[in-house]
């Protein structure tokens, strides 16, 4: 992991929406020692503002600009749908102080936020990163993009802060941050879709409900364990429970004859598809 050097002594971090995303990455910061006096956080419901004040210590705010002013990293945590607005309240401070700018919202691009942010020269320093839900509990992936204007300093500042919430990757053509949306920002969603099939089909061979949920989720939290913590890739560990001629190479074998691999293929790509198509429509 990174050195969590996201606010100098001189610097603050303001993160703009203090919705379900914000919060764990200010609570992962915290956690990892963050000093919440370096945090300000805009958020228009009184209600979310009380919450992250009592539980974090943080500063809150209703208006951005006023999260905004003096903070040198300004961390975009609104609905795709909102960004355009919110850019355009931001833009004169955007470019009077060149904050350091990180978006977590799916689907806009670094050129679409550096033009609402009053930018037309793409140098302010824009960096796109698409986290996962598994980060509300401390264990997402985040894919990260800089537009060019970043440089070492601030990529490592952006790694810092976003590592708060696991481990991030980062992309080098942001085209591909479509992609990484199609497997890790989605990504969640098919495992559940595996765990819903594999459930009812238990139930189907018998078990009953509360023993197939139990035999469902400790399997993929076992196997997800053994992909990250040992060193053998995918395949190899597939190849190690799959004796010939026994159980797991009957249910390998349906899969593979159903067009599994395929099936993959094309929601990953149908993923991607649609990503690119919600980028167009924010333009
Ligand atoms: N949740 C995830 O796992 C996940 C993963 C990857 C990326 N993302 C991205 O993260 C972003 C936030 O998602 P989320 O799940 O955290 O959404 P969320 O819970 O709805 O949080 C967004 C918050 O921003 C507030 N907001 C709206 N306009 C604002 C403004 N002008 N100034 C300050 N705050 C404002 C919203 O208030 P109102 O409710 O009043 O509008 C809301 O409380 C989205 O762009 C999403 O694409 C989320």
């Amino acid at each position: 992991m990174t050195d969590l050097d996201i606010s100098p002594r001189s610097s603050a971090v303001a993160f703009i929406g203090g919705g379900n995303m914000a919060r764990s990455l200010i609570g992962g910061l915290i956690a990892r020692g963050q000093a919440p006096e370096h945090i300000r956080v805009a958020e228009p419901v009184d209600a979310l503002r009380s919450g992250l004040e009592a539980d974090f210590g943080v500063r809150t705010f209703a208006q951005a600009t006023d999260a905004c002013d003096g903070a040198d990293l300004w961390l975009l945590a609104v609905k795709p749908q909102v960004m355009r607005s919110v850019c355009g309240d931001l833009a004169a401070l955007a470019q009077a102080q060149q904050p350091l700018v990180i978006s977590v919202a799916a689907g806009i691009t670094s050129g679409q936020l550096q033009r609402w942010l009053g930018d037309a020269d793409g140098r302010l320093p824009v960096v796109r990163a698409m986290p996962n839900t598994p980060a509300l509990l401390g264990v997402g992936i985040t894919g990260l993009f800089a537009s060019t204007a970043v440089d070492d300093a601030r990529r490592t500042r952006a790694t810092g802060l976003l590592e708060a919430v696991g481990p991030a990757v980062w992309i080098d053509d942001e085209a591909q941050m479509d992609a990484v949306t199609a497997v890790s920002g989605s990504g969640p969603a098919y495992v559940f879709l595996l765990a819903e099939a594999m459930q009812d089909a238990g139930i189907t061979q018998g078990l009953s409900p509360q023993a197939a949920r139990a035999l469902v989720q400790q399997t993929l939290l076992g196997a997800a364990t053994m992909l990250t913590q040992l060193e053998e890739p995918a395949p190899v560990l597939r190849q190690r429970v799959t004796s010939p001629g026994g159980t797991t190479q009957a249910a390998v074998e349906s899969f593979e004859a159903g067009g599994f691999r395929e099936l993959v293929s094309r929601a990953i790509e149908a993923a991607t598809v649609r990503g690119r198509e919600l980028s167009a429509a924010n333009d």
